[in-house]
């Protein structure tokens, strides 16, 4: 069986995008393997966020994922924070993670072009941290976008170093998973790429029906085809792919026909786009605001997934202190 882990930033609240992409697969896969998901809170310490837009976060990202179908029982539901192997890990990887090839990482580089003035070095041992979060349950299977891919080959000169520092035989090479054709891209409303939080074109989880109306219906699109049969454009494209999934096969057929006519009109393709998303997400949006509001089981949870996470770390730090030559008296 894999050991499966996922991180999750806790900046921000989930998007249609999210939830049609890798979450859904999550939410599959959770039966089939041993899966550790968890909220990544310490590394979103690197931006400085208040304490209540950290516990904010944390809670708004943790009740998104349940209500989206992750299972606390089935998967191992936690936050970073709470397992304080976690940063035991990090700091015993830090000894041997070179400040040359930290700094070499593309994200790094990326972070301090945009922000000069915050380079610390939580951002600079970033990769460590991550290392440290699939290498504490041993993972060897890690679904990640093409972003975290060369923080992924880190972790597995991290781990290879230390095999091969020690002698040993211990931490398994991590692999990228990727979910194949199963993996949907939803397009942003913008008219290009796809929906992401950075870009400002996304429809959330938890948007009320006016809201998902107001974006779709200010979507872009364009005066329409003047011939049977014309290729869609982009921006079209993006409205009937996100179609394609939110809309029953006779809708999507419908607008696809009008649009092959050249009849189509974009405004009431929008109204029932907008009205099939809503129909989508607000059973999780209700799902969301229902957990929010209860404490009580948001504890439950997080005490669940704390202890699960502590028994898979508590056994890697042990292993990992004994290798290195911490021995009791
Ligand atoms: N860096 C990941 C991101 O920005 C989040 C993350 C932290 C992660 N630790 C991880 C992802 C471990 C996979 C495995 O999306």
């Amino acid at each position: 069986m894999d050991i499966v882990l996922s991180g999750i930033r806790s900046t921000g609240k989930l998007h249609l995008g999210n939830y049609f992409g890798a979450l859904q697969n999550f939410v599959k896969m959770q039966h089939e393997n041993q899966c550790y998901f968890f909220i990544a809170d310490y590394h979103s310490l690197t931006t400085h966020p208040t304490p209540e837009d950290l516990h904010g976060n944390v809670k708004q990202v943790l009740a998104e994922y349940i209500a989206c179908g992750l299972d606390p029982e089935a998967s191992t539901l936690y936050i970073q924070s709470d397992v304080p192997e976690i940063p035991e890990l990090y700091l015993l990887l830090n000894m041997n993670a070179y400040k040359g090839e930290l700094e070499r990482c593309t994200s790094f580089k990326e972070k301090i072009r945009k922000h000069p003035d915050n380079v610390n070095a939580g951002l600079l041992t970033y990769p460590t941290l991550m290392a440290a979060d699939i290498l504490i349950h041993k993972a060897n299977k890690v679904p990640v976008g093409k972003d975290q891919e060369q923080h992924l080959e880190m972790t597995r000169t991290f781990a290879n170093r230390f095999n091969r520092l020690y002698n040993v035989d211990y931490f398994p090479e991590p692999v990228a998973y990727n979910f194949g054709k199963e993996l949907v891209k939803i397009p942003g409303l913008d008219g290009s790429g796809k929906m992401g939080k950075s870009e400002g074109n996304a429809i959330y989880l938890s948007d009320d029906a006016e809201t998902i109306r107001k974006k779709v219906m200010k979507a872009v699109s364009d005066a329409g085809p003047t011939q049977p049969n014309q290729e869609k454009p982009e921006a079209i494209q993006n409205l009937f792919t996100i179609m394609k999934v939110v809309s029953s096969p006779d809708t999507y057929q419908f607008f696809d026909d009008k649009y092959t006519a050249c009849e189509i009109r974009y405004g009431d393709m929008k109204k029932q786009l907008a009205e099939d998303i809503i129909n989508v997400t607000s059973p999780m949006r209700e799902r969301i605001e229902a957990i929010l509001s209860d404490d009580d089981y948001l504890r439950k949870v997080a005490k669940l997934g704390a202890e699960k996470a502590r028994a898979s770390a508590s056994q890697t730090i042990k292993d990992v202190r004994r290798i290195i030559g911490f021995r009791e008296f």
